[in-house]
């Protein structure tokens, strides 16, 4: 079969991968499904939120409606009130009032209850000052009880009970509290007044009388209180002694000035009762004018005599039509729900993108010749269109069910934010995801992020938003942060949102972009400018920290820099001279320099992997010194040769691997595979070049069929080939039968789980294959049809394998090479190896303990350089150099020990790979210690 081996096209890689991509998402149909239920989970809340609110707004006590005013359930039209209602304000909310009722001005006095109350005054001209003072209080109670309500006016009236924000009810005159009527003196008789109050010690007669108020009839007592004039030397003192609150009963204070019998001009002090940042507004005011009313009168009285009034007769609202309450509670909890909806998907995509960096996946996919270009291309396109059909289903889910929220405000709009937004947010997982090494980190601390950044936002950045005082720079600065930008964006759609219902009219249109107060138009051009920076920060971070890439942080800049001579090649040199000796003792080493110097001067095309000097020097830290993993290595590797790389642990096989596959650089050296270097031509060398890892590097939820799938299509298979290829190898490697391929990788037994990465390293027809301990953990069936897959597969590319297995690299290799601390101690077939290393053979015999002796001298005769190794209750080994013995002889002094003394077990084996191993390892690193 042919295969086409030419590198596959950005498109057919980013086909590949977004198919995978696709799968993956079939796969994770539950959380997908969770994700899309959200939005629609907090629309339903909301539109259930806004169904209770709106029952509860549908009760009698705030809808509009009339009630009997004799306390029974039934009564006559004639006996309702409607609208105005004694002592409810929120039907006056809700309800037309053609005709608020009028109430006696009062005046605002302090909380508490005091037998008098205090004016301070001040002015230029004290007897003129005193002269209109004694004019401010009456002497006497004068009430009209045909007309109570209006002759109450004529009195000086206060109240201690807080206004409401309207008058359309004054809660002085329905709250079970007094009403003082302020006088020069009080009466001391009790004759005329039926009620005695006790005030502050003293005794208070009350009037008592009663009037209608929104139909009903109320009984209402008014007690007398003093009102005194208290006189300071100066407006500032009187300030002063506001300051320090020493007296509790100051009503007002006023400042004549320079007033006189041609002018007044008078400054009124004024206490409200103000209560905290949340309660401004004009609703303390409502009782100020009667003040002002009062010093006036006294005034005038002055000028004109005591007949003289100008009667502040009643205050009144004015008249207002029906306005029933709606609360949109999509708008008024809207900011933070949809940002928390909105955020949401940032754990979702930065998890997903870290899973692919936890799992070696990219670089997995990267040495299987995924470029960066195919990957950012579709990873981005594909959590983009993620995001956007999550959003669409946001927005259509509150659309049809009716949130105002998103059917006031102009689409176009919404879709234009929100689209930038997401941008924003999938190339700051990007970005991120370089931070996160581990699923769970990232995936916690996202949330966290997620719910503080809604929960601030809704806390903190809406006060500064709405607080026009606060500088228009710093929220700005603010907004940087992409959550309040977000939010920003969602307040206002909010806002837009409620004035739109509230008035009937429509929410945002394009044209309140230009409305410099609602800050759409900065926030559009943050999350612009920030998506784009994010972007390319996010692309440059990639390309300089992730493993593989080989690219210094300032790779964009290459073809200004010099070739630096590094200081490792001097060192290099140094060691050299060092290792001359030792390189003198390994023919087959130098001879394999030698060939890779004939073969980089005549290149041919039959070696796929050539060696040339490659190093690789991991600098000291913390004061250890710094030591060679890789040095001066060289090897050439003929398609159709599987090399076997022997080593004890950490002889630096996985440092030469790394390098080879990419994920690190060589000190110095270079390396070539199929003619391209390492060092500079990677991104070719993967599209022709396949890896087993060490640790198996694979989705868990994708089946193997489908990682063959992918990765097939990365190596440029398709159609029938493809299908073939796959076939051919699920079949090979065992994993048809039984539905094996069909399951999710992470259902797989670690056997399992090998054979799929061996198949995988081999899809695609790679011309260069590494293998780093493919049998590990596989049971001797399965090591058997891995070898046979091995056997087949490396007719025509060349494989690096390495093993610890001796039977493996047997039974696979045509050339093995033991590697110890950092170089190959020797080169050659195995058979050579044995020859050169071994020379022995291994002679064992059992006997009885009497007879271990016999044994012995037995041997000697054989050879008097024998060697005994081992020897246990009466078993011995022996080595025999080979070309002092003959196998025939060895059989015949077996046959005539045999005649003399029981023998129970003998043998006679040749060097196994394993002795040969050992024997070079310890001589290297004995060499080693002495150099
Ligand atoms: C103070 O006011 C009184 C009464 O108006 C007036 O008679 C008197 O001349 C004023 N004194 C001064 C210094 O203006
Ligand atoms: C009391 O009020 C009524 C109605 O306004 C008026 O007719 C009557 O003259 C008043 N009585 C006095 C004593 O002012
Ligand atoms: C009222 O008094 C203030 C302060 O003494 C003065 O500045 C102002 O001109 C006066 N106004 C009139 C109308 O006299």
């Amino acid at each position: 079969m042919m295969l086409n081996s030419a590198p596959a096209s950005f498109c057919t890689r980013a086909n590949a991968l977004l198919r995978k991509n696709l799968t993956f998402q079939k796969r994770n149909k539950k959380t997908n499904i969770r994700l899309i239920l959200f939005p629609l989970f907090l629309c339903i809340l909301l539109v259930v939120l806004q169904h209770l609110v709106d029952n509860q707004l549908d009760k009698p006590e705030f809808k509009c409606g009339c009630i009997c005013t004799n306390d029974s359930e039934t009564c006559g039209d004639s006996e309702k009130v409607c609208g105005v209602q004694y002592s409810d304000q929120n039907q006056v909310l809700a309800c037309a009032v053609p005709n608020p009722p009028e109430w006696p001005p009062l005046l605002q006095l302090p909380t508490g209850e005091f037998w008098y109350y205090t004016m301070l005054f001040t002015a230029d001209n004290v007897s003129f000052g005193q002269m209109v003072t004694d004019n401010m209080f009456p002497s006497e109670l004068t009430m009209n009880y045909t007309d109570i309500m209006a002759s109450l006016a004529t009195n000086v009236l206060g109240s201690g009970v807080t206004p409401d924000s309207n008058n359309f009810i004054e809660p002085a005159f329905t709250s079970d509290r007094p009403i003082f009527y302020l006088q020069t003196h009080c009466p001391q008789d009790n004759f005329s007044f039926p009620d005695i109050y006790q005030i502050g010690g003293m005794q208070q007669y009350a009037n008592s009388f009663s009037y209608k108020i929104a139909g009903f009839t109320v009984e209402k007592d008014i007690i007398c209180a003093r009102g005194v004039n208290l006189w300071w030397y100066s407006a500032s003192e009187i300030n002063h002694q506001l300051y320090l609150q020493e007296i509790n009963t100051i009503v007002s204070a006023f400042d004549f000035l320079n007033s006189n019998e041609n002018g007044f001009n008078v400054t009124v002090w004024y206490k409200s009762n103000y209560k905290g940042v949340n309660d401004f507004g004009p609703t303390e005011l409502l009782r100020f004018p009667r003040s002002v009313n009062l010093i006036s009168n006294a005034y005038l009285q002055f000028l004109l005599g005591p007949g003289t009034k100008m009667l502040f007769e009643f205050v009144k609202e004015m008249p207002k039509s029906e306005t029933p309450i709606r609360i949109e509670i999509a708008s008024l909890l809207g900011g933070l729900f949809y940002t928390w909806v909105i955020l949401q998907l940032f754990p979702v995509v930065l998890t997903s993108l870290v899973y692919e960096k936890q799992h070696k996946l990219r670089i997995m996919m990267k040495m299987h010749g995924l470029g960066d270009g195919p990957y950012w291309t579709i990873t981005y396109g594909y959590f983009l269109v993620l995001s956007v059909i999550y959003m669409l289903c946001f927005v259509i889910f509150g659309s049809v069910l009716g949130l105002k929220f998103f059917t006031l405000n102009d689409y176009s709009i919404q879709f234009v934010f929100y689209f930038i937004y997401i941008n924003l947010q999938v190339s700051l997982a990007f970005l991120l995801a370089s931070f996160f090494s581990n699923v769970k980190t990232a995936t916690v601390t996202a949330y966290i992020g997620v719910f503080g950044t809604g929960l601030l936002s809704g806390f903190l950045f809406q006060f500064f938003i709405e607080d026009s005082s606060f500088p228009r720079g710093w929220i700005i600065f603010m907004e940087l942060y992409p959550g309040f930008a977000l939010y920003r964006v969602l307040y206002e759609f909010a806002q837009s949102a409620t004035s739109g219902s509230n008035s009937g009219t429509n929410g945002m249109r394009w044209q309140d972009l230009s409305d410099n107060t609602n800050g759409m138009k900065e926030v559009l051009i943050i999350m612009f400018a920030e998506w784009i920076v994010v972007l390319f920060v996010a692309y440059y971070i990639d390309q300089v920290f992730s493993t593989g890439s080989g690219k210094t942080p300032l790779f964009f800049l290459k073809g200004f820099q010099k070739k630096p001579l590094s200081s490792f090649k001097k060192l290099s040199i140094q060691r050299q001279g060092s290792n001359v000796l030792a390189q003198m003792e390994k023919p087959d080493v130098i001879q394999e320099k030698e060939k890779v110097e004939q073969l980089l001067l005549e290149p041919t095309i039959d070696h796929a992997i050539v060696c040339d000097d490659l190093k690789k020097f991991y600098p000291g830290r913390d004061g250890n010194p710094g030591k060679f993993a890789v040095k001066e290595l060289f090897l050439a590797v003929p398609r159709g040769e599987c090399f076997g790389m022997l080593g004890p642990n950490g002889a630096g096989k996985t440092s030469f691997i790394s390098m080879m596959i990419g994920l690190t650089k060589p000190t110095s050296g270079a390396a070539y595979v199929q003619g391209l270097d390492i060092r500079t031509h990677m991104d070719g060398i993967y599209s022709n070049m396949g890896v087993c890892p060490q640790h198996n590097l694979l989705w868990e939820n994708l089946t193997g069929r489908e990682h063959l799938l992918f990765y097939g299509r990365l190596k440029n298979l398709k159609g029938s080939v493809l299908t073939q290829a796959i076939e051919k190898s699920l079949k090979s490697l065992n994993l048809f039968h039984g539905g094996i391929a069909d399951k999710q990788a992470g259902k797989y037994s670690g056997g399992m789980k090998r054979r799929l990465s061996v198949a995988i390293s081999l899809i695609g027809d790679p011309k260069v294959v590494y293998m780093d301990e493919p049998s590990t953990g596989l049971d001797p069936a399965s090591r058997k049809c891995l070898w046979n897959v091995i056997k087949l597969a490396k007719q025509d590319r060349a494989i690096i394998l390495t093993t610890h297995s001796m039977e493996e690299a047997e039974a696979l290799c045509d050339r093995l090479g033991i590697f110890v601390n950092g170089s190959l101690q020797c080169i050659g077939n195995p058979k050579e190896l044995k020859g050169r290393y071994g020379g022995t053979y291994v002679f064992t015999m059992t006997t009885s303990l009497d007879h271990e002796k016999d044994v012995e001298e037995m041997v000697q005769q054989l050879t008097p350089n024998a060697n005994k190794i081992y020897q246990l209750s009466g078993t011995q080994k022996f080595e025999l150099p080979k070309e002092e013995v003959k196998i025939a002889n060895v059989f015949q002094a077996v046959e005539v020990a045999k005649r003399n003394f029981t023998v129970f077990a003998w043998g006679l084996a040749d060097t196994r790979l394993e002795d040969v191993f050992i024997k070079v390892a310890r001589e290297a690193q004995a060499f080693d210690t002495l150099s």
